[in-house]
């Protein structure tokens, strides 16, 4: 089985790809990422050696690219995660997530239609979605299911929403056999140090402000990385074609809840006084549109595939914590920038 997966250097990718290569012994994969600065080679130097894994640095934004590295390669699969995923970012500039993330889908969409074309079976193409797309939800009151009506709110939410229906409009038009899922927060070892733990970790670490947008009134579902990636592999093997199938860790906390908890496993790992940690919390500038509270209905998956998340939240952000703080080179490649040298010194000339 030879699977490209998309996004493959970034942080869900590239647990993705590990868990595809660990648990699938005849599984080949090939990972396309373009190294935007979420991309990072390092979050894989465990699999380089592998021979059944193969890194192709290349954009989705390119039709012609695209197209070609499906003329020369028999895909059995794709796994599209590749994405500008940084709702700020999307704010301060919305054509990036317009590229990547619809023209770069429906380019993919095209060269898997194309390259299939006549011979679909046993073929899918997987696109990894977000609870974004659903909008927000009151205080308290219910969660999305994977009927809720799309209701995207940043410029993020919105281009994710758009792919997630180009994605459907393939298999409803032209037979693709898709499949896509939506999943809440995800949390986890590799993450850029722009999203709100490992910001907030590093910047703990590092005695630096934790910039808590508004109130802290915001509620997220979050779920540890690896039950993502394990869901996802479940979904691709066991999911029905054009079926849409939400993730998420039953799971909600309060941005402030979060944060509190965040510091007082810091304080103990670090040895410092309880309530250090707490001292760095200020109240910032909200976002701009910040959706009050997303939360997933997964009993779909639960009831058709039998997934369920395997760890407690906070045993999961225990062992985020400790990996951060493990892995402080890793965190310090980021910040420094050093990580973009990865491909050249590894790479150069391959
Ligand atoms: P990330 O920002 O960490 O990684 C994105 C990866 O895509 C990077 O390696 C980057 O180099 C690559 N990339 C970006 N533009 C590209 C382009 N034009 N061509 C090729 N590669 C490109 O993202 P993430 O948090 O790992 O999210 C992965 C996917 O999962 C995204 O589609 C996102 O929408 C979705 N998702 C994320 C979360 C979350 O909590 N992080 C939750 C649900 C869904
Ligand atoms: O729900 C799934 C989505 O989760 C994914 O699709 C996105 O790719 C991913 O980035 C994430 O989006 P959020 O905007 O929810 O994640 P972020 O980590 O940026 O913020 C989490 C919450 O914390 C949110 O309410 C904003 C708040 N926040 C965030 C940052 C970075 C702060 O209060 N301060 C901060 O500095």
């Amino acid at each position: 089985m030879h699977l490209l997966i998309t996004g493959g250097a970034g942080f869900i990718g590239s647990h993705v790809v590990r868990r595809f290569l660990r648990a699938h012994p005849g599984c080949r994969v090939t990972n396309l990422d373009s190294l935007t600065y979420a991309g990072n080679l390092a979050n894989l130097r465990d699999l380089e050696d592998d021979p059944r894994y193969r890194f192709v640095r290349g954009d989705i934004t390119d039709a012609a690219f695209v197209g070609k590295l499906f003329s020369e390669n028999d895909f059995r699969g794709v796994v599209h995660l590749a994405a500008e995923s940084h709702v700020d970012r999307s704010i301060a500039d919305p054509t990036a997530f317009v590229m990547t993330n619809v023209i770069g889908t429906v380019n993919l969409l095209d060269a898997a239609r194309r390259a299939w074309e006549g011979n679909m079976e046993g073929r899918r193409f997987y696109h990894v979605s977000t609870d974004e797309v659903y909008g927000t939800l009151e205080d308290g009151g219910g969660m999305f299911t994977e009927s809720t009506p799309y209701d995207p709110h940043s410029p993020y939410s919105a281009s994710k929403a758009s792919s997630d229906h180009f994605v459907r409009a393939y298999h409803d038009t032209y037979g693709l056999p898709v499949v896509i899922s939506n999943c809440s927060n995800n949390y986890g070892s590799h993450q850029f140090p722009e999203k709100l733990i490992p910001l907030f970790i590093n910047n703990i670490r590092t005695g630096r402000e934790l910039p808590i947008y508004g109130g802290g009134e915001n509620v997220r579902d979050w779920l540890w990385v690896e039950d993502h990636a394990r869901a996802i592999d479940l979904i691709y093997h066991e999911g029905k074609n054009g079926e849409t199938y939400n993730i998420g860790g039953h799971n909600e906390w309060r941005n402030i809840d979060l944060v509190r908890l965040l510091c007082r496993i810091m304080d103990r790992k670090l040895e410092r006084a309880e309530g250090e940690s707490e001292t760095l919390m200020r109240f910032v500038t909200d976002r701009a549109g910040h959706d009050l509270r997303y939360a997933i209905d997964a009993s779909k998956l639960k009831h058709e595939l039998g997934w369920e998340p395997s760890i407690t939240f906070e045993e999961g952000l225990e062992k985020t914590v400790e990996w951060y703080l493990a892995n402080g080179e890793w965190l310090e490649g980021v910040t420094s920038g050093a990580y973009q040298n990865y491909y050249e010194a590894h790479y150069g000339g391959r």
